[in-house]
């Protein structure tokens, strides 16, 4: 019998609680796979109080028998990578086995330091916000055809000529334009030589590790970072992020054709964050915007930066709904909202007067919407204890309802709390 493939995608601007869904569906599947992004990505795991943020790892990592893929579509910081196993290591915990793919790219230490430089160079209004992480820098040179990827690191003479040509380019970006000092070859080259050294036991065909477990009958799970507003085509455009979190990317990202794809789960806040910059139509300013921060610990896993927060935004849920194919949505951070008197949601747009209820696909029409709001009450208890949809108040099952309602699809999954066992399921 074939194993089911699910993918897992942020509806939002990320943070939507990405890991802690893996985590739990992890429990069924076989393989985790990480498609796209990099070490920009901080998913959270909370398992028996402790506490995980993966940044690179697979959240199905502390599944030991299991395996994690770091597929094609990644850009891989590799200092980051062995710190993430070290800190397991360290920890006691055994973890899944992990195969990278030798297609996927690496982060070099030029990335990072032209992420910031050019990020700094942006004037107030054009900065994105970047998390500094060198992930655009490295997709560009992936799509010039000028990157370093895992496999190189690994064949000292191929890594030689590339690194020197790459160099060579980087170093004049870094004197001419920045007015940087130039880095050193030799010890780039060393260290990346170092690193292929560790990676090697790691390197494989991932797809192939993919494509044997289906075949054999384990589930397999695709984790996205990031999430569809910061997609690279269909994300809120320059705001966004270099790869393609959609559910697209599943596929591009680990050599996984579409036809083989069984679920798309999109997992949304029960409000809305965003951490960057750009348009955030249901952004919450003044109170209401500090009392979800403070309750819902709304800082960045990776950055630590303040996250800007708001209401949920069904017209940006439809919108993932239809760009994602979701099948069903997995609605997290519930609790967060137990203490309001009553919540709004938003509906529709005004962009110019006019009504609308599907996003626009153009950035700047965006930045002109305001939101429509329904008001629904709130449930004023304390959710988190709750493991069936119909412990919940009615108030809170109303929430759901409505969203479920305007979404046209189930939420299959609901967080009431940040660890593994605070989660209600519902078919899934
Ligand atoms: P990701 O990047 O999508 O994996 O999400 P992050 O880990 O960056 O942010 C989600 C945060 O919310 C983390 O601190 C999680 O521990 C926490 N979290 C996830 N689900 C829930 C939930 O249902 N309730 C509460 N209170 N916290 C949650
Ligand atoms: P997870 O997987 C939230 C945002 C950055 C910035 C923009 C571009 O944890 O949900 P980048 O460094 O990717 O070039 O930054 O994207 N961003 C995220 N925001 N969660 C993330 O990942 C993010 N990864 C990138 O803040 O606005
Ligand atoms: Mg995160």
């Amino acid at each position: 019998m074939k194993g089911r493939t699910d993918i897992v995608i942020g509806v939002q601007w990320g943070d939507e609680g990405k890991g802690r869904v893996v985590d739990v569906l992890a429990a069924d599947a076989g393989v985790v796979v990480r498609y796209q992004g990099g070490a920009n990505a901080g998913h959270t795991v909370v398992v028996d109080n402790e506490k995980y943020v993966f940044h690179l790892l697979p959240s199905g990592i502390l599944y030991t028998g299991k395996s994690c893929v770091i597929g094609n579509g990644v850009v891989i910081d590799p200092d980051t990578l062995f710190e993430e196993l070290d800190g397991l290591a360290a920890r006691g915990k055994k973890t899944a086995k992990l195969v990278v793919s030798h297609a996927a790219h690496i982060v070099m230490p030029y990335h990072k330091i032209i992420d910031k430089l050019a990020e700094g160079a942006r004037s107030e209004g054009t900065k994105i916000g970047t998390t500094g992480r060198g992930i655009g820098p490295c997709y560009a040179d992936k799509y010039e055809r000028i990157g370093i990827r895992a496999e190189d690191l690994v064949n000292p003479d191929v890594l030689r000529d590339k690194l020197s040509r790459t160099l060579k380019i980087k170093n004049d970006i870094l004197t001419k334009i920045y007015g940087a000092d130039p880095l050193d070859f030799d010890e780039i080259y060393e260290k990346a030589l170092a690193w292929g050294r560790r990676m090697e036991p790691m390197l494989g065909d991932a797809f192939l590790e993919i494509d044997e477990a289906v075949r054999g009958g384990r589930n397999v799970l695709f984790e996205g970072a990031q999430a569809t507003l910061l997609d690279i085509d269909h994300g809120t455009y320059p705001f966004v992020t270099s790869s393609s979190p959609c559910a697209g990317g599943a596929c591009t990202g680990s050599g996984f054709g579409p036809s083989r794809i069984d679920r798309s789960i999109g997992v949304a806040k029960a409000y809305c964050t965003r951490v960057g910059e750009g348009p955030f139509p249901t952004e919450e300013m003044g109170e209401v915007g500090e009392e979800l921060r403070q309750k819902g610990g709304e800082f960045g896993a990776t950055t630590g930066r303040p996250r800007r927060c708001g209401w949920c935004d069904l017209v940006a849920v439809d919108y993932a709904v239809k760009v994602n194919g979701l099948d069903g949505l997995a609605l997290t951070k519930l609790d967060v909202l137990d203490g309001f008197d009553e919540i709004k949601i938003c509906t529709a747009y005004e962009i110019d007067g006019k009504i609308r209820k599907t996003f626009p696909s153009s950035c700047a029409e965006l930045a002109k919407a305001k939101p429509v709001y329904a008001t629904l009450p709130g449930w004023k208890c304390d959710i988190s204890k709750c493991r069936t949809f119909d412990e919940l108040p009615q108030a809170a099952r109303d929430y759901v309802k409505y969203i479920e309602d305007n979404a046209e699809v189930p939420v299959v999954l609901i967080g009431v709390g940040a660890g593994r066992e605070d989660t209600i399921r519902r078919g899934l």
